[in-house]
């Protein structure tokens, strides 16, 4: 895959020697070390020199990219965007300041927020065809399936937007794409429950407008509660980057061939949705329910997830890179005790979730493996008590992404040494044979 950024990273080089079928071979490859120290052997030359490729299926070892935007160290826990810890644009950030961050580089300025406020507020309307759309689905349709469909849906509505490498376009694009995602959410919750759309409003803020478009009738405003705007921002805040995870590589693999941003993002928002990745959030509320139903008993449920002849998880546990905490997690914790406190909506599965959480952390079988909790085990319980019902849970996830998928893609995009991302493989299959017509076959 390309690589980006390459002028950030020092580069010196390592002799490596190799003995393939008896051929003992020393070769000299690039060594790149990123500015937290990060190492890197860079085999792009390998096949060229020594006629073999680098098998990683999953890429748990392989770097796709050079990036300068989100930084992991899953030993530590530690997660930065562009170099600021997430608790502090936790505290201290907003939700669009953030964006702004990802994707620019750096934090804006007054004027410069300012400027990037409004333009989000001015691009908020989806083409009133497009909002025919909806009807066409089934009440029963999971809003992802409706979320990724709308966002490819934009690519159609602006057209100057499908030449990827026209990147005086990008400013706007990547505008009308954060701006509208958050209305497309909302009017598919309304379609889902049969009540009619509720259009954005322009004296709101970004999470302001989306809790008012979800949860306000034309019968009844809805005037979003502070507190309850703060946890909105900060949940979309700890989701919106995390460098090469499933959804980003995907969205970077697509964007690649040059797709548009809308498309590529799009891809994203497909690759979010399994259950491995963004969809375990829904899928932890559904096991929590089930523990409860099934009267409480954590351990029984943690038997069931360590017998291996159960294809049972426990979900929103375990990371492949966080091998000691994750520090969203942490703050989602914390956030999730007090949004409860604050609403008055004791939830009896934050109770179950803490239990198991506790049992988990003391067995010999989540220890050994590093198997903690993430993102997604605490969300679930505080989207449920600000209302949201759980097959959004997931969107939310992919509007909290989204500045992330975004600043990668421009990174991506930007970076002369991109090429396609084009993997390659060890065939496994028939060695050549001869067609056999089917009267000879038996
Ligand atoms: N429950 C039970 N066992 C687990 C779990 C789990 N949640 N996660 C990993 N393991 C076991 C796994 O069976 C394997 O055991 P063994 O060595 O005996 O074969 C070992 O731990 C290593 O796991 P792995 O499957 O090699 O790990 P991975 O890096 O390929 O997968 C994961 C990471 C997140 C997909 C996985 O941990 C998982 O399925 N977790 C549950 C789903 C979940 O919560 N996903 C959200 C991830 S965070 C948000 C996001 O990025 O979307």
């Amino acid at each position: 895959m390309g690589a980006g950024n390459e002028k950030e990273a020092r580069v010196n080089s390592a002799k490596l020697t190799l003995n393939i079928a008896g051929v003992e071979k020393t070769i000299d490859f690039p060594v790149i070390v990123g500015s937290e120290n990060e190492v890197a052997i860079d085999i792009r030359d390998l096949r060229a020199k020594t006629g073999v490729i680098a098998l990683d299926p999953s890429f748990g070892n392989t770097g796709s990219c050079t990036s300068a935007i989100t930084y992991i160290d899953g030993d530590a826990g530690i997660l930065r965007y562009r170099g600021i810890p997430i608790e502090q644009l936790g505290e201290h950030s907003s939700f669009v300041e953030t964006s702004y961050l990802l994707i620019n580089g750096r934090l804006p300025n007054k004027f410069e927020l300012g400027e990037y406020s409004r333009k989000l507020t001015m691009h908020s309307l989806i083409h009133e065809d497009m909002k025919h759309f909806f009807d066409g689905y089934p009440s029963t349709a999971h809003p992802m399936a409706i979320l990724s469909a709308m966002v490819c849906s934009l690519s159609s509505f602006y057209p100057e937007a499908l030449d990827a490498t026209n990147t005086e376009l990008f400013d706007i694009t990547a505008t009308r794409l954060l701006s509208k995602v958050r209305t497309i959410a909302a009017f598919s919750y309304k379609k889902s429950i049969g009540q009619p759309v509720m259009y954005p409003r322009n004296d709101l803020s970004y999470c302001a407008n989306l809790l008012q478009m979800m949860f306000a009738t034309p019968c009844e405003p809805h005037e979003p509660d502070e507190e309850v705007v703060k946890i909105v921002n900060l949940l979309l805040i700890l989701h919106a980057d995390h460098e090469q995870n499933c959804s980003t590589s995907t969205v970077r693999v697509v964007g690649s061939g040059q797709a548009n941003l809308f498309a590529s993002v799009a891809a994203g928002i497909c690759a979010l949705w399994g259950p491995r990745h963004g969809g375990a959030n829904q899928e932890v509320i559904g096991m929590l329910a089930k523990i409860q139903a099934n009267g409480g008993d954590v351990n029984k449920f943690l038997s069931l997830v360590k017998d291996k002849s159960s294809t049972v998880k426990l979900m929103g546990f375990g990371h492949r890179v966080y091998k000691n905490f994750d520090p969203r997690a942490l703050l989602i914790k914390k956030a999730a005790d007090s949004a409860l406190r604050k609403l008055g909506k004791p939830d009896p599965l934050l109770d179950v979730a803490k239990r198991l959480e506790e049992a988990a952390l003391k067995d010999s079988y989540f220890i050994d493996r590093k198997l903690y909790p993430n993102v997604d085990f605490y969300s679930g319980i505080i989207y449920r008590a600000l209302g949201f019902p759980t097959n959004m849970f997931t969107v939310l996830f992919a509007l909290g992404r989204l500045p992330g998928w975004i600043a990668q893609w421009k990174e991506m995009n930007e970076d002369p040494t991109t090429r396609i991302a084009r993997p390659r493989q060890i065939y496994t299959g028939n060695v050549a044979q001869d067609y056999v017509p089917i009267d000879s076959r038996v």
